[in-house]
């Protein structure tokens, strides 16, 4: 059985009461909920990270090395500014989709630059809850499907 790590960087605890006209309504323990749904219709595993500390989030990408089929990270706003981050994914190697909540080509220009998609599979971005599983249904689709 295939098991997808996703992990949530700073300030995404906060979902449900965080601006929601942007990120929406949904708790953060909502939207997982949702991905554990997804995750087993599929027929797969999920585990769920939250820090807002980069080292944390480094620290389980580097925990996870190995172990794990794929990773939907949404970063917040380590995406826009962290090197250690994108370092991180490529020194594990890992199988990355970078999602986020909110279409971050419609918002302030200094949300356009990602330090990690360069180093990730794919992006989904703008679509709400949705990403995550788009995101999650996409790193569980075999190989000869890319
Ligand atoms: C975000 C977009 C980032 O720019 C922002 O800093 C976040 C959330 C999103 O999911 O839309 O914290 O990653």
């Amino acid at each position: 059985m295939k098991t997808i790590l996703i992990i949530n960087g700073p300030n995404l605890n906060l979902l449900g009461t965080r601006e929601p006209n942007i990120y929406g309504a949904l708790t953060l323990e909502e939207i997982n909920r949702r991905i554990a749904r997804e995750a087993e219709a599929l027929g797969a595993r999920v585990e769920f990270f939250q820090s807002s500390h980069e080292g944390a989030l480094i620290d389980r990408l580097h925990a996870a090395a190995n172990t794990v089929h794929g990773v939907v990270f949404n970063a917040g706003a380590y995406t826009h500014t962290s090197v250690a981050l994108a370092d991180a994914i490529s020194a594990t190697g890992h199988r990355v989709i970078e999602v986020h909540l909110s279409n971050v080509f419609k918002r302030e220009e200094f949300r356009w630059h990602s330090f990690l998609s360069s180093v990730c599979q794919g992006v989904i971005c703008g679509l709400g809850w949705k990403s995550y599983v788009l995101a999650l249904r996409a790193l569980l689709m075999e190989d000869d499907q890319e």
